[in-house]
């Protein structure tokens, strides 16, 4: 698999428009160093193709709704036939209302469920949720936990730097000082900690918010147990951020893999597989706040967005859950990434290279670390991230496309040759850092 660049191709002069035409050049926060100047043209399973036919075994999968592979095809026929009805009505049509009844069933904490567009929405509405349903003013999130581009996520999210709990370090410019002071930030896997700040803000606290495998850090036993009794016994929503988990470790997403069920929980990424939309699932009584019949009532939470329970998507949505409940999906998906993870280990071992593949089987990242536990965000900071970015370089310049120093999503696409190629890459990627 060749990836050697081509003077003047095609792909260089879409590239150079895309810096031209585009603000930094990219979409969102992404961006490959000027050696690689890929530009895709389609995906087929668990192939990636740019548009000078350079093909990759992708593990980036759109950054996680790609649980089926690229253009599934029973996913294909669904929207086509749903484009060729109308592509949005901005009201009730067939294909959400079923997404919704399909959710409640599958998601424990979910008795009814609100549509969005995006995982950022999706958070953002369930903290509003929050605060409208106890009426107090703030939320409690983790250290490196990621709930999207929102004020209120975008606290101690991404920084690099380690918090003074329980003061957030806003990570973008622009973000009001109202914002910050509303946040209270707590370290994930400490539930001593979390405990203490909890019942020092007890009386403005509306929710506890977060990863349930926070990135790739899985919860410590009882820490997610321990949130569950604390915010029931004072009264705080306790939220689960399921955008990335959700219908991933499990058809019931994280609270039914980990067995903690919590009052709200957001969805987005693999629920519809590739098309823009996301949810809240949770209580009836607490999505209730969000019923416009409630409007000028002061607990009610405005909600609103154009493409909310867009048909499109919501039949892509109806496809995927099909494929996903079919027999032995999850296991495929815990073992396919279990054996990268482990095959990667075993390979950094015969180098004497420290790494550890951390993560849940379809989920996982590569850090390059002496420590033994790796719990806290503070743990994944003291690793090696020049060297992780420079492993994904690697991996690259070997025909998988990755983000450099970030997570792997393993799809149901991803063959036995996947995985043998990928090792392959691997072990080569590893040799030329060595
Ligand atoms: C856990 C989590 N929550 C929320 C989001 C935001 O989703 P979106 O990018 O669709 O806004 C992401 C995105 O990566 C995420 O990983």
């Amino acid at each position: 698999m060749s990836i050697a660049k081509t003077a003047h191709s095609s792909q260089e002069a879409l590239w150079e428009k895309a810096n031209r035409y585009l603000a930094g050049g990219t979409l969102g926060t992404f961006f490959l160093p000027p050696a690689f100047t890929l530009v895709f043209k389609r995906g087929q399973g668990s192939h990636i193709e740019t548009v000078d036919g350079q093909t990759y075994i992708d593990y980036v999968m759109g950054s996680g709704p790609l649980i089926l592979g690229h253009a599934h095809p029973a996913v294909v026929e669904a929207v086509q036939r749903q484009a060729s009805l109308g592509s949005t009505f901005y009201y009730l049509n067939e294909p959400v209302i079923l997404l919704a009844e399909e959710m409640v069933k599958a998601i424990p904490c979910a008795e009814t469920v609100k549509f969005v567009s995006t995982g950022t929405e999706a958070t953002f509405h369930a903290l509003r949720i929050a605060r409208a349903y106890t009426g107090r003013p703030k939320i409690l999130k983790f250290e490196g936990g990621y709930h999207g581009v929102h004020d209120y996520s975008l606290m101690s999210a991404v920084s690099g730097r380690v918090t003074t709990y329980p003061t957030p370090i806003p990570d973008s410019a622009g973000i009001p000082p109202g914002v910050v002071e509303s946040v209270l930030i707590a370290p994930f896997n400490d539930l001593e900690t979390t405990t203490a700040i909890i019942e020092a803000h007890q009386q403005e606290l509306a929710a506890v918010i977060l990863e349930p495998l926070q990135r790739v850090l899985k919860p410590q036993p009882q820490f997610l147990q321990g949130l569950r009794e604390i915010t029931r016994d004072k009264g705080i929503l306790l939220i689960f951020d399921e955008v990335v988990t959700g219908f991933r470790l499990a058809y019931g997403g994280a609270q039914e893999y980990y067995g903690v069920v919590p009052d709200l929980a957001t969805y987005g990424k693999a629920l519809t597989g590739g098309y823009p939309m996301a949810a809240i699932a949770g209580k009836q009584e607490i999505m209730a706040v969000t019923d416009p019949r409630k409007k000028g009532k002061p607990d009610y939470a405005y909600l609103s967005g154009t493409l909310n329970g867009n048909p499109l998507a919501a039949a892509a949505g109806l496809a995927t859950l099909e494929q996903l409940r079919q027999e032995g999906t999850y296991s495929r998906l815990h073992s396919v990434g279990n054996r990268l993870q482990r095959g990667i280990e075993e390979i950094a071992r015969s180098l004497h290279l420290p790494l550890k593949a951390l993560g849940e089987g379809p989920v996982f990242q590569v850090l390059f670390t002496e420590q033994e536990r790796i719990e806290r965000y503070q743990d994944v900071l003291a690793a090696d991230a020049d060297k992780g970015y420079r492993f994904g370089l690697e991996l690259l310049r070997r025909g998988l496309y990755v983000t450099p120093g970030q997570k792997f999503y393993v799809s149901l696409a991803h063959s036995e040759a996947d995985i043998a190629k990928t090792l392959e890459a691997a072990e080569e990627a590893l040799k030329a850092l060595r």
